[in-house]
């Protein structure tokens, strides 16, 4: 799919175009570019709206065939409410909404006047981003393991009509790279557990480094890990027949000098719980148990996309967490790469035990940042729901600008604590730190065990086990928070 920008001519009938896409605001008289071409067309506008066919309420969508010999074969009236509520979120939800109705039409090239869509006290460069990145985002489709033919799709041109196109050429770009890294995520998360395993995680990573000279990759095996003193990963792979993967993805787009932000991902490609067995209900969805790997792949494949000037390293703990006679008990004491002493009180409680030695390994990038990313607790989902990702850190400012990140992009945040107060919950008998604690707070608390290991580095958590993937009808991954990384990253990109 292409992206461009022109300015918005005087006389918009001149446009050849399968759709040209206007904003339309409820009670508000359309702008001086519409009416023009209104005139043009003998009033059709005009009179829609006078007979009340379209009045301009928030998503409502009207296609309007032009019969005539002009070079615009439709028009489509974007419902957007009354101007002055019109604001972000709203613009976020009509472009999904539009993406998704145009992605199934027959439409080669669409024309959007984005010039009479601007929000106010929001930049115009984030608002075009957010076009490319929906767009190509509402382009994916789950092909894998279905044997019902996809049609391909048709749309191949998407142009903005703007007043001023100063920045959007690079903000197309740069959301189109967003979008492309949404749907590696969404790739990965959707496939299911018996083919992506560790293994094929850590190929998916080998072969992202043949596409560009300035990344590599480095996968460590079971043996790798184990002279390394990983004990407390290995815990969580010992009643897998799968193999434990430790993967590294290391970009390097900024001076040598510069410290680099370090991403890492939880990558669980199934878990079953363990000994601790979960219920048979939903269970199927534990194979997104990866997405926070998914993540990490897709943030990378963006930077690689955009060659950002930053130093990025991306590191996914994998493994699969299953029942057997090799497998962890709970009651089991198994030490971490930190020295640290873990009790196994619940082997559901995984997510923690490869994220601590995950970040035990990191330290010795000296980053300048940390960020882990994680499905990790259910309590996450009971607190904050699908709309925003737990964020937690031991750094207001690392904190603030992943919130602001979030916001500017709609792939939000919520920032929780992580006091000392709590940190008693976790303590054991038998051990330096047990693996869970009670009663309540259990998404704090597994927070609370990872900061035990992230004191050497500023370090934020994002739990997306309410994000990251979608259920019933729509049941699918969704490519979070990759905007907000990405966002976070450009922001960084800039200092
Ligand atoms: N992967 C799950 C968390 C999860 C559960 C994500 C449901 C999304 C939906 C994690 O490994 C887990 O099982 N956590 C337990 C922790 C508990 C044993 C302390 C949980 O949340 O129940
Ligand atoms: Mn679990
Ligand atoms: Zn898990």
């Amino acid at each position: 799919m292409k992206f461009k920008s022109q300015a918005v001519t005087e006389d918009l009938s001149t446009l050849t175009s399968d759709c040209l896409i206007l904003p339309a605001y409820k009670g508000k008289r359309v702008s001086k570019n519409v009416s023009a071409l209104d005139k043009s067309l003998g009033g059709i506008l005009a009179a829609a709206q006078k007979r009340g066919d379209f009045a301009g309420k928030f998503k409502q969508l009207q296609i309007l065939p032009l019969h005539g010999t002009g070079k615009i074969q439709r028009i489509l009236l974007l419902g957007c409410g009354p101007a002055d509520e019109f604001d972000a979120q709203k613009y976020r939800t009509l472009l999904t909404l539009l993406a998704k109705n145009l992605s199934s039409k027959p439409f080669k090239s669409v024309h959007i006047l984005f010039a009479d869509l601007l929000v106010k006290d929001f930049s115009a460069d984030l608002q075009a981003q957010q076009v490319s990145q929906a767009f190509v985002d509402q382009s994916y489709r789950y092909t894998r393991t279905r044997s019902e033919k996809v049609s391909p799709r048709k749309l191949a041109s998407v142009s903005l009509l703007v007043n001023d196109s100063r920045g959007v050429s690079q903000a197309l770009k740069r959301g189109q790279a967003i979008g492309h890294g949404i749907n590696a995520s969404k790739e990965l998360g959707n496939l299911p557990g018996n083919i992506c395993t560790p293994s094929y995680l850590a190929k998916q990573a080998t072969e992202l480094a043949r596409q560009k000279t300035n990344v590599a990759t480095k996968v460590l095996n079971e043996k790798q890990m184990l002279e390394l003193g990983m004990g407390s990963l290995l815990s969580v792979s010992a009643g897998s027949v799968e193999p434990a993967k430790f993967i590294i993805m290391d970009y390097k787009g900024g001076p040598k000098t510069q410290q680099p932000v370090v991403l890492v991902g939880k990558g669980i490609t199934f878990d079953s719980g363990g000994i601790s067995i979960k219920g048979g209900a939903a269970m199927d969805e534990m194979k997104f148990d990866m997405c926070g790997a998914a993540t990490v792949f897709g943030v990378m494949e963006a930077v690689l996309q955009l060659q950002l000037p930053i130093n990025l390293i991306g590191v996914v703990a994998s493994a699969e967490n299953m029942p057997s006679g090799t497998a962890t008990k709970p009651g089991d004491v198994v030490t971490s790469m930190a020295g640290k002493t873990i009790e196994v009180l619940n082997t559901d409680a995984e997510g923690r035990l490869v994220l601590c030695d995950a970040l035990t390994y990191v330290e010795r990038y000296k980053p300048k940042a940390v960020i882990d990313i994680a499905t990790l607790t259910g309590a996450c989902v009971i607190a904050l729901g699908k709309h925003a990702s737990g964020l937690f850190s031991n750094n207001d400012a690392l904190a603030d600008a992943l919130l602001a990140a979030g916001s500017s992009t709609g792939d939000r945040a919520w920032r929780m604590p992580i006091w000392k107060e709590y940190q008693e919950q976790l303590k054991s008998n038998f051990a330096d730190v047990a693996n869970i604690g009670g009663p309540g707070g259990g998404s704090i608390l597994a927070a609370c065990f990872l900061s035990r290991f992230t004191e050497a580095y500023p370090w934020a958590h994002l739990d997306i086990a309410g994000t990251a993937w979608l259920n019933g009808a729509d049941k699918g991954s969704t490519g979070r928070p990759v905007a907000l990384l990405m966002q976070y990253l450009f922001e960084h990109a800039n200092q």
